[in-house]
């Protein structure tokens, strides 16, 4: 047993999701809990039709993130989070209902109780700052 595994140190935390093949499953439920969830409805329809691609490219950015392969520079280039989604007005209801969503998603997989606690939590940090990012490009309407 792990005793004090350190999320954030090397590809602690890359491992501790199980890899590509784990955030794959975590992403594909993700998004499948987004297409289903009557109270996502609005953070849905922000998407394209397919979301095939989207998928990919956020197992492949969450990879980076969580210490592991660079995959999404490699295969899709530099991305700032924050900037990339200022092009939709994103305000805290639409940011939690995705946390929402992840959450749902996290619980679905075989994780340690602290990785998904941790994981969680470093989540709502970009998603943070996705809001303030859109509240800086859109105004503050809509608070
Ligand atoms: C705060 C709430 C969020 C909203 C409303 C949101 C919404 C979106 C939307 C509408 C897209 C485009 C999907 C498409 O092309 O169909 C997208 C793409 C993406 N999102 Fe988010 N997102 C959020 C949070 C996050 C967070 C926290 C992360 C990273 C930890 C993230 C990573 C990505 C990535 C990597 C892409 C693909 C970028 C690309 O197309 O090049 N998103 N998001």
């Amino acid at each position: 047993m792990q005793q004090t595994a350190v999320y954030g140190v090397d590809d602690v935390s890359y491992q501790s999701a199980g890899g590509i093949e784990g955030l794959r499953r975590l992403v594909a439920d993700f998004y499948r809990l987004m297409d289903e969830l009557p109270e996502a409805r609005a953070l849905r329809q922000l998407h394209g039709e397919s979301l095939t691609l989207a998928s990919d490219k956020l197992a492949c950015f969450l990879s980076g993130w969580l210490g592991g392969p660079k995959l999404f520079s490699e295969q899709y280039g530099a991305i700032a989070i924050p900037s990339f989604h200022a092009q939709w007005p994103i305000d805290e209801a639409l940011s939690q209902s995705w946390l929402n969503c992840m959450a749902q998603a996290i619980t679905l997989q075989p994780y340690d109780p602290a990785f998904a606690d941790y994981l969680l939590r470093q989540l709502r940090m970009p998603a943070q700052r996705i809001v303030q990012a859109s509240r800086n490009r859109h105004g503050i309407a809509g608070q």
